[in-house]
């Protein structure tokens, strides 16, 4: 596609009320072009988990818009774009502890209408085609989060937004991680939004938003 993939003008979040409020993401503005990655920086609590959870819908801004893939509040199908056009990657992987590892991945791309044939090359592309069988309690923490870039690997989206998709490995291990990511980026065309505090992988981005350094953020 092109145009822009995500567009926020003048988001705002405040959680809780009166002297215990706490203001994150206060009137923030960018824009990301379709195709482009951007890394979200800043210091602990700056708002990187907030805005992506924003992103994904698990969370209302008070204030702003946002715009994903050319839709907005007024024309967006959101339950169905993010079933079928956006992956997420939480800070702590989210898989279905009843389904083992290849199953998550399975159940994720059929979600998506995307094909259950390449869900173990994705698994071995990702360091873990032999754990395919296991179930998220008999791996390690690391191990699946690889498996939940998998999921979205699996469902062919349009739109990454990954909370340190890399904050659980070794550097070894992350720097392979991130050479999946951004060569399935680079292939497929996919925007990408991920947070991390790791300036090697932002370095990798082609924009750098650092939330730490916004007045309110
Ligand atoms: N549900 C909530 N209720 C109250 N405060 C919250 C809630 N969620 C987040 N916050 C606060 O909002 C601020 C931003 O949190 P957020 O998780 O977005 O930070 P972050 O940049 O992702 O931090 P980290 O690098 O530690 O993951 C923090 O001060 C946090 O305590
Ligand atoms: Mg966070």
């Amino acid at each position: 596609m092109t145009g822009s993939a995500v567009t926020v003008s003048g988001l705002g979040k405040t959680f809780g009320r009166g002297p215990a409020a706490v203001s994150v993401l206060s009137g923030l503005s960018f824009d990301l072009p379709a195709g482009q990655s951007l890394a979200l920086m800043g210091r602990s609590g700056s708002g990187k988990s907030t805005l992506l959870n924003i992103l994904c819908g698990l969370e209302q801004a008070d204030a702003g818009t946002v715009m994903l893939l050319g839709e907005n509040d007024s024309t967006a199908d959101w339950p169905c774009l993010r079933r079928e056009r956006i992956g997420v990657v939480f800070q702590e992987a989210n898989l279905m502890p009843t389904l083992s590892l290849l199953d998550n991945v399975r159940f994720r791309a059929s979600l998506a209408g995307q094909p259950e044939t390449r869900c173990q090359h994705w698994l071995e592309v990702l360091g873990i085609g032999d754990l395919g069988h296991r179930f998220p309690d008999q791996v390690s923490g690391g191990q699946r989060q690889r498996a939940a870039l998998a999921m979205v690997f699996a469902m062919a989206p349009d739109l990454i937004l990954a909370d340190e998709p890399t904050g659980s490995l070794d550097r070894h291990t992350a720097n392979d991680v991130a050479d999946a990511l951004f060569r399935l980026q680079g292939e497929t065309g996919c925007s990408l939004i991920l947070a991390t505090h790791d300036p090697e992988l932002a370095a990798r981005c082609q924009q750098t938003l650092d939330l730490g350094h916004r007045s309110g953020g």
